[in-house]
């Protein structure tokens, strides 16, 4: 699999297919910024695989180092049998095929395009430093329906050492054609209220998942900086909307290419929207569409 994790592709006791990351010295802060931002995108009914512990047997390390060494391949993981992060894979491999990248034409017919925006403002709420992936693919076989996965969070909770700084672009998604059906604030409002109201015990309950042995791994990782993410978490809820501001802000920001504008409008954009850019920070948007 591709990415600086060393991704692998496995198959549970259950006959389901995972995507392993693996726990080992350095990478476990990754795994747990994935459990929060997860568990907070599932929560927010934000298209997402679910969370799961795997139990690694020997068996499947073995057969790993196997695979690296006939191709000659350098591995540098330390790896022992245990629990690992697995992100479910819900497509089927053999008869689906799943997608990193989406030409923009395609953008307009995701069943979940709103997903993106949603998913921007928890990738706003734990200060992720990477841009927004996701995975797509077709809902059913043989039907034109697309949808898109989020993945891959390991860099939520302000990257690898868990430092949060804010920059306008983090966060976003490569495409902006996944933000061209938003118009302006009162589409976000519900779930930034949403987000400002997010009981702390959400929190709790990832804190409560992630294993024991994970702490061990990464050189006895203390409960109480688990606390402390879980603080600034839970300090953030209010703040959402001001990095959304500092988006919308960007000098001839190009993310939101629709915000103001009257009513969605599919790609390529109309020419005769009244774009904000002209009035940064401010709308001019007539419909009521914007504020
Ligand atoms: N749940 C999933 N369903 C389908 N494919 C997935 C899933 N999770 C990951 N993948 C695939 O595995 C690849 C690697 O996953 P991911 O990006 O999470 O790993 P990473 O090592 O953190 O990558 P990066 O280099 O971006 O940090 C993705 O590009 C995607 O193709
Ligand atoms: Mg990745």
């Amino acid at each position: 699999m591709r990415g600086r994790t060393g991704a692998w592709l496995v198959q549970g006791v259950n006959q389901r297919t995972y995507v392993a990351k693996w726990a080992q010295p350095g990478s476990v802060r990754g795994l747990i910024s994935e459990m929060y931002a997860g568990t907070l995108l599932s929560h927010l009914q934000i298209r997402t695989p679910p969370i799961t512990i795997l139990d690694v047997t020997d068996g499947v390390l073995l057969e790993r180092s196997d695979y690296l060494r006939i191709r000659g391949i350098a591995d540098r993981a330390r790896l022992h049998p245990g629990c690992h992060y697995g992100s479910l894979v819900e497509p089927d491999l053999e008869r689906q095929a799943v997608y990193d990248i989406l030409p923009t034409a395609l953008y307009r017919t995701l069943d979940n395009r709103m997903d993106f925006v949603a998913t921007l403002l928890v990738d706003k709420l734990l200060n992720n430093r990477d841009y927004r992936q996701a995975v797509f693919y077709r809902q059913q076989r043989g039907r034109r329906q697309l949808v898109a996965e989020m993945i891959d969070h390991g860099m939520c909770l302000g990257g690898d050492d868990w430092v949060f700084e804010d920059a306008p672009l983090w966060g976003i998604h490569v495409n902006p054609a996944a933000y061209d059906e938003v118009l302006g604030w009162s589409q976000l409002e519900p779930l930034l209220e949403e987000i400002r109201e997010l009981p702390p015990a959400l929190l709790e309950s990832v804190r409560e998942r992630v294993p024991a042995e994970w702490l061990l791994i990464e050189g006895g990782l203390a409960g109480s900086e688990l606390d402390r993410v879980a603080d600034l978490i839970m300090a953030r809820r209010t703040k959402v909307r001001s990095l959304i501001q500092a988006v919308l802000d960007l000098p001839d920001q190009t993310i939101f290419r629709n915000w103001g504008c009257a009513s969605p409008i599919e790609y390529p954009i109309k020419k005769d929207c009244t774009r904000a850019a002209a009035n940064p920070g401010r709308l001019s948007a007539s419909s009521g569409a914007g504020d």
